[in-house]
């Protein structure tokens, strides 16, 4: 499956979830997820994030393999929030794009 990571906390630019074929991401209030269950590797979404913040599961770059459960765990927490359109980014998306971010900046 693929794994959002890090560069999208606090933006969420959400084009991401508007080509997913399977209806895959779920919202949280700053960060999106894939649905490690829903995801079927079709690549689609990758190119879409303006801050390169998906991966495929087994090309996580090292210091955002924790990502992969973050997904996980979060989809359950969300799981009855998808998300399939393109909606306005975070509010200071483009100040957060290239600042370092931890997943306890995740909101939940
Ligand atoms: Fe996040 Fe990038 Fe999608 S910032 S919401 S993974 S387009």
């Amino acid at each position: 499956a693929y794994v959002v990571t890090e560069p999208c906390i606090n933006c969420k630019y959400t084009n991401c979830a508007s080509v997913c074929p399977v209806d895959a991401f779920r919202e949280g209030p700053n960060f999106l997820v894939i649905s490690p269950d829903d995801c079927i590797d079709c690549d689609a979404c990758v190119s879409e994030c303006p801050v390169e913040a998906i991966f495929p599961d087994d090309e996580v770059p090292e210091k955002w393999e924790h990502y992969i459960e973050w997904n996980e765990k979060l989809t359950e927490k969300w799981d009855d929030r998808v998300i399939n359109e393109t909606v306005d980014p975070m509010p200071e998306a483009d100040e957060w794009a290239d600042k370092e971010k931890t997943v306890d900046d995740i909101v939940q």
